[in-house]
């Protein structure tokens, strides 16, 4: 039966009866609303394309219904400006009233909402940013990627075991960029190695000649390299090849985003033998992320999911079991469901640490090479149940 707003009376009856019979709490029915904020346009949209897309996937696959209510995602782009996720994280708390915040591509936009979350007792879960201490920022805060710290150290671990002794390390100028350069610089010399200079560049830029000059004047044996996933990773090793540097037998090192799946496809022989260290590859040999990848594909146009989309995917399964847990409350109840949560992603074991509220999860070494005509990331060692150093010091 569908009853609409403006009915004669005796419909009216009808209706109310019909609505007693089925003994449901208005507010229960109501749907339980998820404010995504992501990049979906300017130089990040890639994030919010490979993010939304495991968490629709997550969704399609195990049903939108929690408690009787229906998931409602409300997407809203942020185009990458901090400010702006800020105001719409604001409104969503505030006007639509969602359950939880999620997404969140970039480290500025965690930053810049997590006053928000505080405020409005509002669980916010990271499916991508990376910076080890965005987590610290509120206590609502949950975290399905991972931490630029936990993949950085199993490479300079690596390098250290593998006859590699001088190392530069060029960063993005901004939060990720200095966790990843102090995670390398401080395993990497406790190991041992000697790292001889630290280059930082513009957060965005398309022009990295200027930098890799300098690696390849200050002759190393490696460079270690981190820039956001994504185009202008793509353009990095372009230009790195284009410099000679891997001719001038300068190794290149970097943490998975520099040969993201996404991109990688693209990148041609330059990407060749590339190692780094990351917790997702789309040649994850399980049958788990099998599953996903053509799950991904098939949905998306043939797109090959990234270390994105298992945060998105993740984080919607984090997002539903805790719902599940707490009959569809949210705040700190659902916080504390979400914490201790261990299960099989596509990406490997994974558990929620119930004291960081930060994932805990296998880190894989990775070497660039052709399988079947095409780039893959194949993954030939592992540390396992890797914690982010930062905190697991604490
Ligand atoms: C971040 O801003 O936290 C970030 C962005 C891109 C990445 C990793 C981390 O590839």
């Amino acid at each position: 039966m569908i009853c609409k707003k403006f009915v004669v009376p005796a419909a009216v009856a009808v209706c109310a009866a019909a609505a007693a019979l089925t003994a449901v709490p208005a507010a229960a029915a109501d749907p339980i609303k998820i404010g995504l904020i992501l990049p979906m346009t300017g130089p990040f949209s890639y994030m919010g394309r490979q993010v939304s897309a495991g968490v629709q996937l997550y969704l399609a696959e195990h049903g939108d219904t929690v408690a009787g209510r229906k998931i409602e995602i409300l997407l809203k782009d942020d185009a990458g400006t901090p400010d702006t996720s800020r105001r719409l994280a604001q409104e969503m708390v505030v006007n639509d009233k969602v359950t939880v915040l999620a997404g969140f591509g970039l480290t500025p936009q965690a930053f810049a909402t997590a006053p928000i979350a505080t405020q409005g007792k509002t669980p916010m879960v990271l499916m991508q940013a990376a910076t080890s201490s965005v987590t610290e920022k509120s206590p609502y805060i949950v975290r399905t990627s991972m931490t630029l710290p936990q993949v950085t150290v199993p490479v300079a671990e690596w390098a250290a075991r593998n006859n590699i002794h001088k190392v530069v390390t060029l960063v993005s100028d901004y939060a990720p960029g200095i966790d990843a350069e102090t995670a390398f610089k401080s395993r990497f010399t406790a190991k041992g190695g000697e790292v001889t200079a630290s280059l930082r560049m513009p957060m965005i830029t398309n022009d990295f000649s200027p930098y890799l000059q300098r690696v390849r004047d200050a002759k190393p044996d490696a460079v270690f390299v981190f820039v956001p996933a994504g185009d202008s990773a793509a353009v990095f090793m372009k230009q790195f090849a284009e410099r000679g540097l891997d001719k001038a037998g300068v190794k290149l090192l970097g943490t998975g985003d520099i040969v993201d799946d996404d991109v990688l496809g693209n990148m041609g022989d330059v990407a060749l033998g590339t190692i780094t260290s990351h917790h997702y590859s789309a040649a994850h040999p399980s049958a788990a992320n099998k599953k996903f990848v053509a799950a991904i594909e098939k949905a998306n146009k043939g797109m090959r999911p990234s270390f994105m989309a298992v945060g998105g995917y993740d984080g919607m399964r984090v997002i539903m079991e805790g719902l599940k847990a707490t009959n569809g409350a949210g705040g700190e109840a659902l916080v504390n469901a979400m914490k201790g949560q261990k299960f099989e992603s596509p990406r490997g074991p994974v558990l929620i640490d119930p004291q960081t509220r930060d994932i805990v999860q296998d880190v894989y070494i990775r070497k660039v090479e052709r399988v079947n005509g095409k780039l893959f990331n194949v993954e030939f060692d592992v540390e396992k149940a890797v914690k982010d150093p930062g905190k697991a010091a604490k």
